[in-house]
């Protein structure tokens, strides 16, 4: 029998799970490959892990780390030790992680100092921004990795800006937008609008989670004086990511938020329900990245409240506006939203569920192929 290509894919936090989920799938098309998941358990919480396994139809984790939340170095490093014991035991031909977060980063440094393949998927992308966590696990990844899968020509761009090998960069497309495509149908089945009482177009849905706006007292509380005015015009639903849960708590800022009659605050939410929300809101205020691209292959308006984004094509072909800390700004885009005077867009190239198809194909190539 020929011997299979074994790939460890990496997952660790929320926005990994829908991007693994359909390469899973694809992966079985080929006799090939022995995909292996690992398990970070840096987001642990059912709502914030085991429901989106569930919901996304992922198999169960081959290898769970349990590592839990910490510092950032303390979370890197936990997950680097256990990595490393995985990586001797499994002997894989690669690794494959996704996304930004520090699990990517952390796995990418464990088999680069074995001498394993690394394969990045969502390589290339930018803020600039080098007091994001996320702006240090993407350049530490992409300067590590082997086969750099991009999402949009402006990732491609970058790397050839820091003198990657053009070789290394393949454009593959947007993963998650695969997920999206295929689960809308289920989505649409939900029934969370009938439990929070809301009709198509007649709510803003908001996602609030960075460190930026929710780890400074000041920034929060100005986000939650301009929602204190959008709400007298529309309702918004807010469902809620634990740390920002606890940074309200943190700040007395909860008494303040829940007299908000018409702020509607709910636990993190499954992918399905999340996309119905979407699907049917009138707006999306984010500062999630994700967000900003299902929004745009969606075609719904969507702010974001950070003062750069990685994934400028959201901005510049798609249905997303900028605003930073800017809440004048913001009113004044969602009083647009409301009255339909909303820019135009379109969808990006390659965002069009297909993207997984395309990168089994390039790891055909580079691990079967060529041997
Ligand atoms: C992480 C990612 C971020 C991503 C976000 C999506 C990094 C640097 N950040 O940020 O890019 O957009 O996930 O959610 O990797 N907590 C729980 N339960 C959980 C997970 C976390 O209660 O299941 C709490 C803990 O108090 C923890 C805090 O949330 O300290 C933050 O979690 P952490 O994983 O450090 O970062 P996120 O803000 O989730």
């Amino acid at each position: 029998m020929v011997k299979k290509v074994k790939i460890i894919n990496v997952v660790g936090a929320r926005p990994n799970f829908m991007k693994i989920a359909p390469l899973m799938k694809e992966y079985r098309k080929y006799d090939s490959f022995e995909p292996i998941i690992v398990h970070t358990g840096q987001h642990y919480d059912a709502n914030m892990s085991d429901l989106f396994f569930n919901q996304l139809q992922i198999p169960k984790p081959n290898i769970s780390l349990g590592v839990g939340s910490d510092s950032h170095s303390k979370q890197t490093a936990k997950i680097m030790e256990k990595f490393e014991d995985v990586c001797l035991d499994v002997q894989p031909d690669a690794v494959l992680v996704v996304g930004d977060v520090n699990s990517t980063m952390a796995c990418s440094l464990v088999a680069s100092k074995m001498g394993i393949k690394i394969i990045h998927l969502e390589a290339g992308l930018r803020s600039y921004d080098r007091t994001m966590p996320e702006e240090i696990n993407r350049l530490v990844t992409d300067a590590l990795a082997d086969i750099l899968l991009t999402p949009s020509k402006d990732a491609d761009e970058n790397l050839l800006k820091e003198g990657v090998s053009p070789s290394k960069i393949f454009f593959v497309g947007n993963i998650m937008i695969d997920t999206l495509f295929q689960f809308l149908p289920l989505a649409e089945k939900s029934n969370i609008m009938n439990e929070l009482n809301l009709e198509k177009e007649n709510y803003i849905l908001v996602t609030l989670h960075r460190p930026s706006n929710v780890d400074f007292k000041e920034n929060i509380s100005k986000i939650i004086n301009a929602f204190e005015e959008i709400q007298k015009d529309i309702k918004i639903i807010f469902p809620i990511h634990p740390r920002t849960r606890n940074k309200l708590a943190e700040f007395g800022l909860n008494e303040y938020v829940n007299s908000l009659k018409n702020l509607i605050l709910t636990e993190p939410i499954g992918y399905l329900d999340f996309q119905k929300l979407m699907s049917n809101s009138k707006l999306v205020i984010t500062d999630s990245g994700g967000i900003q691209e299902e929004t745009t292959a969606l075609k719904i308006p969507c702010i974001t409240v950070r003062e750069n984004t990685e994934r400028p094509i959201t901005v510049t072909e798609g249905s997303n506006e900028i605003v930073g800390l800017d809440m004048e700004k913001m009113v004044n885009l969602t009083q647009k939203a409301l009255n339909n005077q909303w820019k135009e867009s379109k969808i990006p190239l390659f965002w069009d569920g297909k993207t997984s198809q395309r990168v089994l194909k390039v790891l055909e190539d580079y691990f079967v192929k060529k041997g």
